[in-house]
């Protein structure tokens, strides 16, 4: 895990996705308050947090358990004046220490999969007031018949991972009622994701020089973005915006 943040260090994105996408979902969003309160689940340095503060006006709870990432965010968002709306919160999401129905909207993006898609829906459901907005990010299969390396690949990588319909009556069952959704497109994977960490590649592999650890998270890493360009039709992130019912 240790490896896996070095490799991170100083990237902004941490999963796929890009700034347009994030506008996209928030423009499916049409009746916040004036200055709703937010909530960033697995944050990471803040891709999304700072575009949420500077969209709403609001206030934005960054909930991240990895504080050099959330150091990042801090430094990003004192940097672009948003020091007072963005709050960095070093927490387990699946024990966020806010009170229930705190949140207007709640965020996450390609973070859920970490306490398992229907838990963190859970998490979420408690934190959103009634009525209020939740917008999220799920690694999904495009189709039913995905091709056999790369559902290989991801029944070590995330066993769990599932289907457009299913992830869609995940999210109902869970107490939201979708308001829209869509899939990534494959620049926000190839130029907005894969592009920064490709370079930051070579950087680790030069700062770990005989470090087979290193080597093996660095290969890793590198699969994951060759199988994405040999089979990226197959799967991708489901974005849903929906409401607490
Ligand atoms: C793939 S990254 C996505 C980060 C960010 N949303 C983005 O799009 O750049 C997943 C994030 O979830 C965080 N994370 C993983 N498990 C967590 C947990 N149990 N509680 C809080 N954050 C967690 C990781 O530290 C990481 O920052």
């Amino acid at each position: 895990m240790a490896l896996l943040c070095a490799l991170f260090e100083g990237l902004d994105r941490l999963a796929p996705g890009s700034d347009a996408a994030t506008k996209r979902a928030l423009g499916l969003i049409d009746d916040l308050p004036s200055r709703p309160a937010v909530a960033d689940i697995g944050c990471g340095a803040g891709a999304a947090s700072l575009i949420l503060a500077e969209a709403t006006g609001g206030t934005v709870a960054a909930v991240d358990i990895h504080t050099p990432f959330l150091q990042r965010l801090a430094a990003r968002a004192a940097a672009r004046g948003l020091g007072g709306q963005v709050h960095a919160v070093a927490a387990d999401m699946a024990r966020p220490p806010f009170p229930d129905r705190a949140f207007d909207l709640i965020w996450s993006e390609g973070a859920l999969y970490s306490i398992g898609f229907e838990a963190g829906l859970g998490v979420l459901r408690r934190l959103a007031r009634p009525g209020g907005w939740i917008a999220v990010s799920e690694l999904t299969w495009l189709t039913d018949e995905p091709p056999t390396e790369a559902e290989r690949f991801m029944a070590g990588e995330y066993p769990a991972m599932t289907t457009v319909p299913r992830n869609l009556e995940i999210v109902r069952a869970a107490g939201f009622a979708p308001a829209g959704h869509f899939t990534l497109p494959g620049t926000a994977w190839t130029d907005d994701y894969y592009g920064p960490v490709r370079e930051r590649l070579v950087a680790f592999r030069a700062d770990h020089p005989n470090d087979a650890d290193a080597a093996a998270v660095a290969d890793a890493m590198q699969a994951e973005a060759d199988l994405y360009d040999r089979y990226g039709e197959s799967y991708g992130y489901l974005f849903v915006v929906a409401r607490a019912a």
